[in-house]
């Protein structure tokens, strides 16, 4: 099998009120077919073997799901690939010998904490503002299919679930805006009976934290889109938009 090599030029940062800066490595050895966290696996393994200090990265799942791994690579939010995550990418999408430049996300709001890891705490700060729905549990709660969703509802609601919050769309947007992060939660929730109850506060209170974090405002670039990995659509801001309208315009109606 073909084996790879690659110069890397990856930030390091000691923490969170250290400068950082662009530091080489080569690695060899390297299979077409590893992922880029395992490329940046053998790395750490020979950096530990001299004695260095490993590079820090973030990762759980490994299969696109957790939102953890993401990474600034060439210049790109989780690199060349389309709808994937860093932890999706595999070398063969990269030339033999090519140099290869790795960035934590890059936003206020995402300060670094080590090297490529960043906190994204903001995204769990929004999400306690209103990404939930109230149930009473208490005694016999129906079933959750006991209430009919028109198809196409279900749908949607499900595509703006696939949200896994890695933030992304904030690391590609000129203006680190949260938007399209806070448009996939707000309308899984509004799409769904179960999620209209609380739906004009939810809006208003995830979009004022979304502020209060420091991220920006939307400008309509579309570069969120583009880079997302699972793809989550402008649509979103546009109903999103439309419940804040509601809520702003409405506030006393049922809906
Ligand atoms: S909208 Fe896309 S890019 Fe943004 S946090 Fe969700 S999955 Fe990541
Ligand atoms: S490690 Fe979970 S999405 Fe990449």
């Amino acid at each position: 099998m073909e084996s790879m090599r690659f110069k890397l030029k990856i930030w390091r940062q000691k923490d969170r009120n250290s400068p950082g800066k662009m530091v080489d490595y080569e690695v060899s050895g390297i299979s077409p077919d590893n992922s880029f966290l395992e490329m940046l696996d053998i790395l750490n393994f020979n950096l530990i073997k001299r004695g260095e200090e490993p590079v820090a990265f973030d990762s759980d799942c490994r299969e696109g799901i957790c939102g953890t791994c993401g990474l600034y690579i060439n210049g790109r939010a989780h690199g060349p690939g389309k709808g994937m995550t860093t932890c999706q990418l595999h070398m063969r999408m990269f030339k033999n010998g090519q140099t290869i430049y790795v960035e934590p996300w890059r936003a206020k709001p995402f300060p670094v904490i080590k090297d490529l890891v960043v906190d994204r705490s903001a995204f769990d700060r929004i999400m306690a503002a209103g990404g939930y729905i109230s149930v009473d549990t208490i005694g016999n709660p129906p079933d959750a299919d006991t209430i009919l969703i028109p198809k196409q509802d279900a749908d949607r609601a499900f595509d703006a679930a696939t949200c896994i919050g890695c933030g992304a769309c904030v690391a590609t947007c000129k203006n680190a805006s949260a938007t399209l992060f806070v448009a996939a939660k707000v309308s899984h929730l509004a799409l769904l009976p179960q999620g209209r109850l609380e739906a004009k506060r939810r809006v208003k209170n995830m979009l004022l934290q979304m502020e209060r974090e420091g991220f920006g405002s939307c400008s309509n670039i579309g570069a969120c889109q583009v880079e997302c990995p699972k793809e989550i659509s402008l649509e979103n801001i546009a109903r999103m938009n439309r419940e804040l309208l509601k809520a702003i315009l409405s506030p006393h109606s049922d809906d």
